[in-house]
């Protein structure tokens, strides 16, 4: 089994690139289902086993896919589309696979998708997105695993009320409005930078989408959309994360390519704790001499503090000085890595939704594992200062979501490598 294993104590310094985002990416190539007329090339696309997965799926309905790891580039032609079903095997890996259910609904007028996985970060139903689509007319069938939808007179415009602004329901739901049959508008929609980035792809390709970003978006569907190339946003979380690497090594790290407005909780609460951050156009000069102060943090919808930000904060808490609180209010299952950073030598409560952080002087090494995609790089910065040599299994959680970590963090000086035995 492959393993990460990191000697700790070494500061990290220079200038690392951030990558296109997955939570970008994932939502955009399902939409490339929409685009008609010729192939769509993707540029700045993440080298991610996520990636990877929803290729395959998207290979699974008889679309070209090719992705050039070299140029980052991503083409997709979606002129033809054979099948409408996604393989549970595909979809239990990720989540985001129940993506495309938005997109084949509006462009065939059916799909059938397995029940989603994903990371055991909660019970994440799916509810929201099928609401989305009753609305716009579908008829909904759930039985053997499996989620049918169909309208073979095509969708209709709605107004459709959110309960709670899911990212992945607020996006199936903008790709199915963008072709359906009039005005849809959707209230109470997640506004995280993915949402506006998606909509702009969308747009792009002939959709009218106005609001995304806000807490209305309006759209008027329309016929057709046509295929377009397009760039990838930066990902949030992976600066925010060598954002808090930096801090927590006592480092001084320029975070190439990161979009601080995507950041700003992010930003404030490593101010807060004392660390060091500069903005400028082209990115976020994080720099720290000194421990962190502990600072409470809440996670929220856009624009709060992202749940996906959650873990990584902790780990940085567990060496702060004082007493810090976590609250996670998005997920109700998301304190997995708290036993891990735990054996590191981190002393945590949990009390619900709330984890109670008492810093220590300092974390040793043992062996761990990645229990998710976002705790396991909380176990890699905890990893990064602990003392002695700390090894992580379960690497392929990881790989979901980070490219090239290795590189990036050697290439700042830490001692990691990826072993396989
Ligand atoms: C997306 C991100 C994920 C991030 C999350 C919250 C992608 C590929 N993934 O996941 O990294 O952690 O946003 O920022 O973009 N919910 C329902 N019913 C639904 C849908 C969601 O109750 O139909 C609940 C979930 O259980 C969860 C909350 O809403 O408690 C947030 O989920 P959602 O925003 O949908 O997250 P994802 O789109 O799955």
């Amino acid at each position: 089994m492959e393993r990460l294993v990191i000697h700790g104590g070494k500061r990290l310094s220079g200038t690392v690139k951030i990558s296109g985002a997955k939570n970008a990416v994932l939502p955009v190539i399902a939409a490339t289902l929409l685009g008609q007329d010729k192939a769509t090339c993707l540029e700045d696309v993440p080298n991610l086993d996520d990636v990877r997965t929803i290729s395959e799926v998207l290979k699974t309905l008889g679309v070209k896919v090719n992705h050039d790891l070299a140029k980052k580039e991503l083409t997709v032609d979606a002129s033809n589309i054979e099948n409408v079903t996604a393989p549970y095997d595909l979809v239990r890996k990720m989540r985001a696979s129940f993506l495309i259910m938005g997109p084949l609904l509006a462009r065939h007028g059916e799909a059938k998708i397995s029940l989603p996985g994903g990371c055991a970060i909660g019970t994440r139903p799916i509810d929201l997105h099928l609401k989305g689509f009753a609305a716009l007319g579908a008829k909904i069938d759930i039985g053997h695993g499996d989620i049918s939808a169909v309208a073979p007179n095509g969708l209709k415009g709605a107004r459709i009320y959110l309960d709670f602004p899911s990212v992945g329901a607020t996006e199936n739901i903008l790709m199915a409005a963008s072709m359906a049959d009039g005005q849809t508008i959707i209230e109470n929609p997640a506004q995280e930078p993915e949402i506006v980035d998606l909509a702009n792809y969308l747009n792009i390709m002939g959709a009218k989408i106005r609001g995304a970003g806000t807490n209305v978006i309006k759209i008027e569907g329309v016929n057709k959309l046509i295929a377009h190339d397009y760039t990838i946003i930066p990902d949030r979380i992976e600066a925010g994360t060598y954002m808090i690497a930096a801090a927590m090594t006592r480092g001084d790290v320029y975070i190439a390519n990161a979009i601080s407005e995507h950041l700003k909780p992010v930003i404030a609460k490593l101010k807060e704790s004392g660390v060091n951050v500069v903005e400028d156009v082209d990115g976020i000069r994080v720099s720290c001499d000194r421990r962190p102060r502990a600072v409470d943090i809440k996670t929220l919808p856009y624009p709060g503090f992202p749940t996906d930000m959650q873990a990584q904060f902790m780990a940085m808490l567990t060496i702060s000085e004082g007493t810090s609180m976590v609250t996670e209010t998005v997920f109700e299952n998301r304190f997995m890595h708290v036993d891990e950073l735990r054996r590191m030598g981190a002393k945590i409560k949990i009390d619900g939704r709330t984890s109670v952080v008492d810093g220590q002087e300092k974390l040793t090494g043992c062996q761990v594992k990645a229990t998710d995609l976002r705790a396991g790089a909380a176990i890699v910065l905890a990893g990064l200062v602990a003392e002695g040599e700390t090894q992580i299994g379960y690497i392929h959680h990881i790989d979901r979501g980070y490219d090239n970590l290795v590189q990036k963090l050697v290439s700042l000086g830490a001692d990691i490598k990826r072993v396989d035995n």
